[in-house]
């Protein structure tokens, strides 16, 4: 007998933290884990089996399909956006064939179990590409058919890998006889930039939002690499966790689309500064920005159109601007960075 598993890719990263403490609070989930890094040690008692290893591995995958019985992926592994940029070759391959691996994998694992493996993917705001900061301005809330011309190696990722999606759902092996029984239930969402309180994140453009707020915290100054002007969509990160478990309990049949936008608040950096300014009044924040992450940033919507998710499966954030800093994050991250007295 094979034993009935949840697949967790990417482990180790920020999503990954929040989704095992979550899922394993419930307590009746096996997790199978999986991360290039090792797992922090916090999470190990939370899993059954953590497995190091590589997502372009496929003896490594094969081995997991001839062991587990995984009824439910989350393919969090990937090289974020400035990360990517350094070497977009290799974030290529980690990023498009080991969700291709990945998706092959669901496949086969849904030939043996007779039903549909659900695939929940994290996509992002990098997949869509506003041209300029009028037009990105002038847009508004960006719903999940527009402006998708993604100017960095991530996003182009990103988008390929919905389209992955919907064509490992919808048509793969179309013109096989019995290709009903060979397709997977995928389900993506375009997260906003992601703030924690456990981790600080490594790679992305949207990191200045959680690093001034990590550094704020830890009293270390901090250069902020956008103009203060600049404005993205956020979410703290228990309603992504949130977000990804409801898509995944959603019926097949309330889905109109295959991937949806969700977001929380929009704000500049300039109010986060404000906000982190007030919280730890020390903090020693400047704004010097890098034109090469603050054009990709640009590139990016302000804000985004959730009303698709909001209709379809209920998605509604736990977290708006207020509660996110005042009753999340920066109480939180206060206590992280506190040396405890003796
Ligand atoms: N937070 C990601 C990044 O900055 C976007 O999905 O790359």
């Amino acid at each position: 007998m094979r034993k009935e598993v949840v697949l967790i890719t990417g482990a180790n990263g920020e999503i990954g933290h929040g989704l095992i403490k979550h899922l394993a609070s419930q307590g009746d989930t096996r997790i199978l884990a999986l991360d290039v890094m090792p797992l922090d040690e916090s999470l190990r008692p939370l899993c059954q089996t953590f497995i190091q290893g590589d997502i372009l591995d496929t003896m490594l995958l094969g081995r997991l399909v001839a062991e587990y019985e995984i009824r439910t992926i989350y393919h969090l592994a990937s090289i974020l956006s400035t990360k990517a940029e350094y070497q977009p070759e290799t974030a290529h391959r980690v990023n498009v064939e080991g969700t291709l691996n990945l998706l092959r994998l669901a496949v086969e694992q849904s030939q043996w179990q007779g039903r549909q493996v659900r695939f929940l993917y994290p996509s992002s705001i990098a997949a869509y590409g506003l041209p300029d900061l009028n037009t990105k301005m002038l847009a508004g809330k960006v719903k999940e058919n527009d402006w998708l011309q993604p100017t960095t190696m991530y996003g182009c990722n990103k988008l390929y890998c919905e389209h992955l999606g919907r064509y490992y759902s919808l048509y793969y092996r179309q013109l096989a006889v019995d290709c009903e029984t060979h397709t997977i239930d995928f389900r993506g969402i375009r997260f906003p930039g992601l703030i924690s309180a456990d981790t600080v994140p490594t790679g992305g453009t949207s990191d200045y939002g959680p690093e001034m707020l990590h550094h704020a915290a830890t009293g270390e100054p901090y250069a902020c690499f956008v103009r203060p002007d600049t404005q993205l969509p956020f979410m703290a990160m228990p309603d992504a966790v949130k977000a990804l478990l409801q898509l995944e309990q959603a019926p097949r049949e309330s889905l109109t689309q295959l991937v949806y936008n969700v977001t929380s608040f929009s704000l500049t950096a300039k109010q986060i500064h404000e906000i982190v300014k007030k919280a730890f009044p020390e903090a020693q924040i400047t704004f010097k920005p890098h034109l090469c992450r603050q054009a990709i940033v640009d590139s990016w919507p302000a804000d985004i159109d959730d009303t698709a998710a909001r209709n379809d499966w209920g998605w509604s954030p736990d977290y708006d601007l207020e509660r996110a800093f005042e009753e999340y994050l920066i109480p939180s991250i206060r206590k992280r960075y506190t040396v405890p007295s003796h």
